[in-house]
């Protein structure tokens, strides 16, 4: 495969409003009386025929307060974000192989309100809750489908990772709801939770015996951390949801000054080994200056998005369980994506709440085998996948916290047969993705400042 560096995006002019557009951003109002607005951009394959045929997926990134930009250029779009130490700034764009665009027009969204380039005047803009968050994305999705009104039978997914898990499982639930009542006309086939915040106190105590087999603490120190997680259980049962954020917090900072700064977002790593300082200036730079006025004045990346994260702070820790279940039970697909060496959204995190899931069909789903994944030019499995009466759950093998990040060609391979993509049988792993599984994304090691940006 060979990589074509792309010419500086400054001078490109933003393609306009078509249908099935190829590249679109744009605003959509969300409260006029708070000057409430949310950002989103459309991403799509070059062959314009295939984009009318093509599946329409929603991506929501985590945080609260994460740009779904982060998915689009380091995960999942067809142009990706690489450090490169000739290029001016320290970073390039490049095409992306395993781009998500191959089997669907993605549609990622700046969400919640404050995320990003989405952006409110007024204090009461900013979402306190899950279902708030839910509503408004309904509402988003409403006004975008009157505005793109091509993809009216579009058939419709949601994608999401980490704290996105959270708000999906209340969209999703929201959305099933919307439709069952006549009040938005939308193809929903269902969702894909990666890496989702579902059960945060569930990973709170998963955290010991995960770290524990995994050499990075002692008896003492498992027991401390479990401990942290008993101290937020209680608080959120008292209904102080504050509280409970910030026993997650001191529980955060206690596991990364006893590991050494294990990175939370894959287990393998300490530090940070991500492009996300880098991305962070290519948007409040090219990207910004490539959307001129686009952007109203006076709005810049990124500038709310703490705001976002603290005006969640009592909803962060509260679960998303019986959301999952009602999308279930409205008769849409759930799919659950989790990165083998995951942290902050550990495999037995995932498992611990899908054990909560009240729903007849859980024993059968138990029941069903478990498949490994295999591409064709690959010799070992690459994860495995278990399904039953529309729930599927995908372990992605060599992958933390950023599924398709870490596990390019598995993660396509996981998103393409989801959706239906005749495209899923034409993926392979190729030698330069071997060799980025074997030393990293980045090829950086122990750079030693820590990103992180919430779940
Ligand atoms: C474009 O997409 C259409 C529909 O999927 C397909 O039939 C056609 O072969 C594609 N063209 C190219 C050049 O790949
Ligand atoms: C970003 O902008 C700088 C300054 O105009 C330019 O030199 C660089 O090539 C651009 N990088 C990308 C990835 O667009
Ligand atoms: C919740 O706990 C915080 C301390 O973390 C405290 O300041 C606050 O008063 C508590 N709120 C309620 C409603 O008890
Ligand atoms: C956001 O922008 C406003 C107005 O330009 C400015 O006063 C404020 O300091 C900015 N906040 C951050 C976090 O950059
Ligand atoms: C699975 O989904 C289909 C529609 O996609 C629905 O007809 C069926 O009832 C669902 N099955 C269960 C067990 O919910």
């Amino acid at each position: 495969m060979k990589s074509i560096v792309m010419a500086a995006l400054v001078a490109s002019a933003v393609v306009a409003a078509s249908t099935f557009p190829q590249e679109f951003y744009g605003y959509i109002p969300q409260n006029v009386a708070y000057n409430s607005n949310f950002f989103y951009a459309i991403r799509g394959n070059s062959n314009a025929t295939f984009r009318q045929s093509a599946p329409l997926v929603l991506f929501l990134q985590g945080g609260p307060g994460a740009t779904s930009l982060f998915s689009d250029y380091l995960e999942t779009g067809p142009e990706k974000l690489i450090l490169s130490s000739t290029a001016p700034g320290g970073y390039a764009l490049v095409e992306r192989e395993h781009a998500w665009t191959n089997h669907a027009n993605m549609l990622y969204v700046d969400n919640p309100i404050g995320t990003g380039f989405s952006y409110t005047d007024d204090p009461r803009g900013f979402s306190t809750d899950d279902n708030e968050i839910a509503n408004n994305l309904v509402d988003f999705l409403t006004k975008f489908l009157a505005i793109h009104t091509e993809y009216a039978t579009t058939p419709f997914w949601v994608f999401c990772e980490s704290y996105g898990g959270k708000m999906t499982a209340y969209f999703g639930a929201a959305l099933a709801q919307a439709i069952a009542k006549g009040s938005i006309s939308v193809n929903f086939k269902g969702v894909a939770l990666g890496d989702g915040w579902v059960d945060p106190i569930d990973c709170m105590y998963s955290y010991a015996p995960y770290l524990t087999t995994f050499s990075q603490v002692n008896p003492a120190q498992a027991k401390e951390i479990t401990q942290m997680a008993s101290y937020a259980q209680n608080a959120l049962e008292q209904g102080n949801g504050t509280q409970a954020t910030n026993w997650w917090g001191n529980q955060q900072s206690y596991i990364s000054l006893v590991t050494d700064n294990l990175n939370w977002y894959n287990s393998l790593y300490y530090y940070d080994y991500t492009a996300d300082n880098q991305l962070d200036v290519f948007l409040a730079t090219n990207f910004t200056q490539k959307l001129g006025n686009t952007i109203p004045a006076g709005v810049s990346y990124n500038n709310q998005s703490n705001d976002v994260f603290a005006y969640m702070g009592g909803s962060f820790m509260k679960d998303g369980i019986t959301q999952v279940k009602n999308i279930l039970d409205a008769g849409y697909q759930v799919n659950i994506y989790t990165g083998q060496v995951d942290l902050i959204v550990d495999v037995d995190c995932m498992n611990a709440w899908v054990q909560k899931l009240n729903w007849p069909y859980l024993d059968a789903f138990y029941a069903s085998p478990r498949n490994a994944l295999q591409l064709p030019n690959d010799l070992n499995a690459g994860g495995f996948v278990q399904s039953a009466n529309n729930l599927t759950i995908w372990n992605i093998n060599k992958a933390g916290h950023m599924v398709p990040l870490d596990n390019p060609p598995y993660a396509e391979l996981m998103m393409a047969t989801i959706v239906g993509s005749e495209g899923a049988k034409d993926i392979k792993i190729t030698e330069q993705d071997k060799a980025a599984m074997r030393e990293g994304p980045f090829h950086r090691r122990a750079a030693k400042t820590s990103a992180k940006r919430g779940v």
